[in-house]
């Protein structure tokens, strides 16, 4: 089980590196890196654990973000567009992305990440609105690995994305924009409500 001390901040090379494959079948340190990668985004969601761990908590985090540069994350992300979709709660190893849409899109409010503790509020970050991606991921009901082709669009796909990223050394900081700066036939994802 990771913890918020576990967590590498903006800054260290080790976020700025391109991670390695993960051979499968998976060593001990790798299962157990990816386990606690589910487990923390499990935990996330569960406020009274969130609590108790006392955790930021987070929709996905990648194994880099705990000092591992090798390709494998975890998501736990609502489609809350479509919310008779089930949670997309994955464990994910050596993922390629095979498609992306030309239509791009962006979360209102801007992403945020573990690792970035500063505020960028108001400064979006343009994503493909659909990807498709190959890859392996971890059953921990059966301990197996299966090789899946995930479909993803609108808040689901942000989330890989981002997640992605960070396997290539790469920061939401690194492409922040004013939405008044991206181009025009970018959308957000949803409109924001005014409070
Ligand atoms: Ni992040």
């Amino acid at each position: 089980m990771y913890l918020n001390k576990d967590i590498v901040k903006e800054g260290n090379q080790i976020l700025r590196n391109i991670s390695a494959r993960v051979s499968v079948p998976l060593t001990t340190a790798d299962l157990n890196c990816l386990k606690g990668l589910y487990e923390y985004v499990v935990i996330s969601s569960m406020d009274d654990l969130v609590k108790q761990y006392g955790i930021r908590p987070g929709v996905g985090i990648a194994a880099p973000q705990v000092g591992v540069n090798k390709r494998m994350f975890a998501m736990n992300a609502v489609d809350f567009l479509d919310e008779k979709q089930p949670r997309y709660l994955f464990a994910i190893l050596n993922p390629v992305i095979t498609y992306k849409s030309k239509e791009m899109t962006y979360l209102p409010g801007g992403e945020g990440c573990l690792s970035v503790d500063r505020p960028t509020d108001n400064l979006v970050t343009p994503r493909h609105y659909a990807i498709t991606a190959k890859c392996s991921i971890y059953d921990f009901k059966s301990n197996k690995i299966k090789n899946v082709t995930l479909k993803l669009e609108g808040y689901p796909a942000i989330v890989f994305q981002h997640e992605y990223d960070h396997l290539d050394g790469i920061l939401y900081t690194d492409k922040i924009f004013k939405s008044e700066e991206l181009d025009q036939n970018i959308f957000p994802l949803f409109e924001e409500s005014e409070e």
